[in-house]
């Protein structure tokens, strides 16, 4: 990305300054304004705007204040949203680099931090010419007083992980295939010391996963199974968590083809659970959380090639359970379901699956949330709610009653991949969820995982949603 975070115990008098500030610590700032630029700055308070901006002969001073009317994780939201507001104001001034200093009582510079860095987002790879459009902002020292070193490290772990999976989400398949896809995790293990092994299509096939080999059969690119494991020395869980990433690098629908404006356009985003998979355990590893996690992600692209599987096939999956395929675009479940019953000999304390599933669960709650179901405790539950809304990445439950489980009955086979015309994100739970026999959650992130218009330090295109919430859970686990 090209944006440095560093620390910093003194603030140079050349220093371009945002400070962060409440109404009770405000006049502190006169220590960095005169008089009269002071004034300025109550003046514009008084007008109700939260940001001041100062030219100096050698130097920007910028002046944020916090959102005193909220607390809490509405407070938190707004000040991440202020964050990437300040990069228009930085914008404006051409400032390269940008010292943080906190004078508020209640500090909410990680937050605002949160905001800009994410915000500084971009992918400019696919541009002859990137000059033109690069960010200026190229670095930000963060003064001791706005973070401690931890929480700064903290910081750039999980902003590099959730830019990362927005990578990731952004390349298209002409790059990004299932075994290029491997590769970005092998690299990203490396760097974590995350121990990873790669199947390729010949193990996969010696293993008998069919749902995956199913959906792989329309493509000319072999598929991909990729286990990522962390385990730190003197882990906190005797048994794993394990984390699953539905890895489609594209999904064309197969035979079931998508109609191509508003539907299939967008479809590299659907290794977007992949990318919140291996980019958490990234995290998780880089920040040295005390949990052991394996991550587990089955991927190819989904095709309607000269040997396609056609609705109406019938495939024995990895499990042995065999699946009537009545709809080629419903691809996601075949290989989860693999992947889901590999997860079995981990013997894991708890399984998350992260798919982007259905249409189903997009119209149902938008980019807002995610839908999730699944059997895990209340307690669990719980808590993955408490860090969706702590990070503002929040979950809403559907039910995964039994009667939906009959929807998926076939006149020929165990299952068939499709329920009936409603309830389909919870018909997908219900046939992922007979490849468990585990405490399991599944987190359907169709809605919030690429934007298609710009909203605030999420940007546009590819979000990076859930790897923040999996880090909060996990850190807090
Ligand atoms: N990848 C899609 C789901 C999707 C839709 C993701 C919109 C992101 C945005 C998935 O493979 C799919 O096509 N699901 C079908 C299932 C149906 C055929 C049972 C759907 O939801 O329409
Ligand atoms: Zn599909
Ligand atoms: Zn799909």
């Amino acid at each position: 990305m090209g944006l440095t975070l560093a620390g910093a115990s003194k603030v140079a008098k050349n220093d371009n300054l945002l400070i962060i500030t409440d109404s009770e610590n405000l006049q502190k700032c006169k220590d960095y304004l005169s008089d009269s630029e002071y004034t300025a700055l109550t003046n514009s308070k008084k007008k109700g705007a939260s940001q001041f901006a100062m030219p100096q002969a050698n130097r920007t001073v910028f002046v944020q204040s916090i959102n005193e009317t909220d607390a809490g994780n509405k407070q938190k939201e707004l000040m991440r949203k202020e964050g990437n507001d300040l990069l228009d104001l930085f914008k404006y001034s051409q400032i390269k680099e940008i010292t943080i200093v906190n004078l508020a009582k209640q500090n909410c510079s990680f937050e605002i931090l949160e905001g800009l860095v994410l915000g500084n987002y971009q992918f400019l790879k696919y541009f002859k010419n990137t000059q033109p459009k690069v960010n200026n902002l190229k670095k930000i020292k963060v003064h001791s007083s706005a973070l401690d070193k931890k929480q700064l490290n903290t910081l750039k772990i999980i902003t590099d992980a959730t830019c990362a999976a927005r990578t990731l989400v952004n390349e298209p398949l002409s790059y990004l295939t299932a075994e290029k896809l491997s590769e970005e995790f092998v690299a990203l293990s490396k760097d974590a010391g995350i121990k990873v092994e790669v199947y390729k299509k010949k193990k996969i096939t010696s293993l008998k996963m069919g749902g995956l080999l199913s959906v792989n059969k329309g493509s000319v690119d072999p598929p991909t199974f990729t286990i990522m494991e962390y385990k730190p020395a003197k882990p906190k869980n005797k048994k794993p968590i394990v984390l699953v990433g539905k890895g489609v690098v594209y999904d064309t629908g197969g035979l079931s083809l998508k109609p191509t404006s508003n539907s299939m356009d967008f479809m590299k985003s659907d290794m977007a659970g992949a990318a919140i998979a291996s980019c958490s355990i990234y995290a998780i590893a880089k920040a040295k959380l005390p949990y052991h996690v394996i991550s587990l992600i089955p991927a190819t692209d989904n095709r309607p090639g000269g040997n396609a599987y056609v609705p109406g096939d019938v495939v024995t999956t990895y499990s042995g359970t065999n699946v009537e395929v009545l709809n080629t675009d419903a691809e996601g479940r075949m290989i989860l379901a693999d992947a889901l019953h590999f997860a079995k000999k981990l013997k894991p304390e708890l399984v998350i699956d992260f798919a982007t599933l259905t249409g189903s669960a997009a119209r149902a709650v938008g980019s807002l949330g995610i839908v999730y179901m699944g059997n895990s405790d209340k307690e669990t539950k719980n808590k993955l709610e408490q860090s969706g809304y702590t990070v503002h990445e929040r979950l809403v439950e559907f039910p995964l009653w039994d009667e939906y489980g009959e929807m998926l009955k076939s006149d020929i086979a165990d299952l068939k991949n499709v329920g009936g015309p409603v309830a389909g994100a919870i018909t997908a739970g219900k046939f992922l969820q007979h490849f468990t026999d585990y405490p399991w959650l599944h987190l359907d992130v169709a809605g919030p995982s690429f934007m298609h218009t710009a909203d605030s330090y999420r940007g546009k295109n590819g979000t990076g949603i859930g790897v923040r919430l999996i880090f909060d859970f996990i850190s807090n686990y």
